[in-house]
């Protein structure tokens, strides 16, 4: 829907000017359609895309200001209470909450293709047993596009479909086995009588010598976590995907970029790096002195789990996992000392006029991790906990983006570089 004009007037040695159209969403800011720029010899210039739409969608709508996040128009408060993970999956992918009939229809799909193609087993022998879990999942989802060929047409809505299950299905069995991998213990078999989560857990913790019990405290905590990490509008991981994904790479593959790029300690490994800065802040009398060295340009010491590229108010999940942090901690009796120096860390920046001017405040990443290690997932698993959540929110994406028309996305620059010269042979330089 094009609602108004813009006009590009560019003065110089001829003056002229570009009408542009601008158009406007269901809600959030209009965007102005700079495709005509590139007709009369100019691009826009936007590194890390501040202020660049990539693309239109109809999956996650985030307000930065207000602190708002809805997944197809809901709050994710409400969905992080009253629904649960696979449900909030169906929504991201069919756009509408299912039926009863559709639910059970989508949990029973998920519950039976949870197990892996036997051979897949093999390739973490070849992992070091110190391999980074990350790692790990970034090579054994790429190489199950080396097993799934019948799910590699991506021009078939058909076979995105049995791609996107195999994917959301296996993400925890594969997360577990590398895990399992990095202790030298056997992998578990899923069960399919459990949940999504209890059988992540079940697959974590339980071993072939006796029965696992999953306590039903932690996997509820667990399903709201993979709930809280479903989806972000277009995070970096999120847009490698969507590129990849316009190049007609494989589901397997796109996936797989998108682990990688979610590993950088900026996007989805900030919930390890908040567990390793509050561990070497060690005390709540060092909490001032970390702030300090947050606020030193000098000092590459950042805040982590503070500050967001969209929200400069609370990020809304930050605030559900606050309060899940003392649900849960207060439900199995823990007392971690990490999380009062987190408390008290949000306390002093929130107040800190560096923090207000920039508007930082904490993120998913800041509580997340202290749930996690109550949930007994170690430290090197918590970007990994991340990815199985985000697998659907890329399909999502994946998915929309290949059902509508698209091209390959292809950025251009602004050249700084040399202007033509001649090669010159070595006695000449
Ligand atoms: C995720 O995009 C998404 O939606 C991501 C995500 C998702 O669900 O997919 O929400 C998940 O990635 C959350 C973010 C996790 N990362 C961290 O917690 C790492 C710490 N945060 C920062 O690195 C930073 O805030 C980013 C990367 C999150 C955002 O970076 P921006 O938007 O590029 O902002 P910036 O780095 O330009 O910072 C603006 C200013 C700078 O100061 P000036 O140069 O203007 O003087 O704020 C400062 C920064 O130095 N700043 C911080 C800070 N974050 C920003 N200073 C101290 N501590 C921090 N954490």
């Amino acid at each position: 829907m094009v609602d108004t004009k813009a006009t590009l007037s560019i003065k110089g040695e001829s003056d002229s000017a570009i009408d542009l159209d601008i158009r406007s969403g269901t809600v959030g800011p209009s965007v102005v359609d700079i495709a005509p720029l590139s007709k009369n010899g100019y691009f826009t210039f936007d590194p890390g895309f501040v202020a660049t739409a990539s693309c239109e969608s109809k999956i996650t709508y985030i307000d930065g200001d207000a602190g708002t996040l809805l997944h197809r128009g809901y709050p994710i408060e409400q969905l992080a209470e009253k629904s649960d993970y696979l449900e909030v999956c169906y929504l991201l992918l069919n756009g509408e909450l299912p039926n009863r009939e559709e639910k059970e229809a989508f949990d029973r799909t998920v519950r039976y293709h949870t197990m892996l193609n036997d051979n897949i087993a093999d390739f973490y022998r070849g992992f070091r047993y110190d391999a980074h879990p990350m790692a790990m999942m970034c090579a054994t989802v790429g190489a199950m596009s080396s097993f799934y060929h019948d799910s590699l047409d991506i021009n078939d809505p058909e076979s995105r479909q049995v791609a996107t299950f195999r994917l959301i299905s296996k993400m925890p069995t594969l997360a577990a086995m590398s895990y399992k991998h990095s202790i030298g213990q056997p992998s578990m078999y899923p069960r399919n009588e459990l949940d999504y989560a209890e059988n992540f857990l079940h697959m974590m913790f339980g071993n072939p010598c006796e029965e696992t019990n999953v306590n039903p405290i932690l996997a509820d905590a667990m399903d709201k976590i993979f709930i809280l990490h479903a989806d972000h509008e277009q995070n970096a991981s999120t847009s490698t995907v969507r590129l990849a994904g316009s190049s007609g790479a494989n589901p397997f593959a796109c996936i797989a970029a998108g682990i990688a790029t979610l590993w950088g300690p900026s996007h989805g490994g900030a919930n390890e790096a908040v567990l390793r800065m509050l561990g070497e802040i060690g005390d709540i009398s060092n909490v001032e002195a970390a702030v300090k060295r947050a606020k030193d340009k000098d000092d590459a010491f950042r805040l982590m789990g503070f500050g967001h590229r969209v929200y400069k108010n609370f990020d809304p999940r930050a605030k559900v996992l606050k309060k899940s942090c003392d649900q849960v901690l207060g439900e199995l009796g823990i007392n971690d000392p990490l999380l009062d120096i987190a408390r008290k860390l949000e306390e002093i920046a929130l107040e800190d006029s560096y923090f207000i001017d920039k508007k930082l405040y904490p993120n998913v990443d800041f509580y997340s991790g202290i749930i996690l290690q109550a949930l007994g997932i170690p430290l090197s698993m918590f970007t990994v906990i991340f990815a199985i959540g985000r697998t659907v929110g890329w399909i999502a994406h994946w998915n929309e983006m290949l059902s509508e028309p698209y091209k390959i996305g292809r950025p251009r620059q602004l050249y700084t570089g040399h202007a033509i010269r001649d090669y010159r042979d070595i006695e000449q330089r």
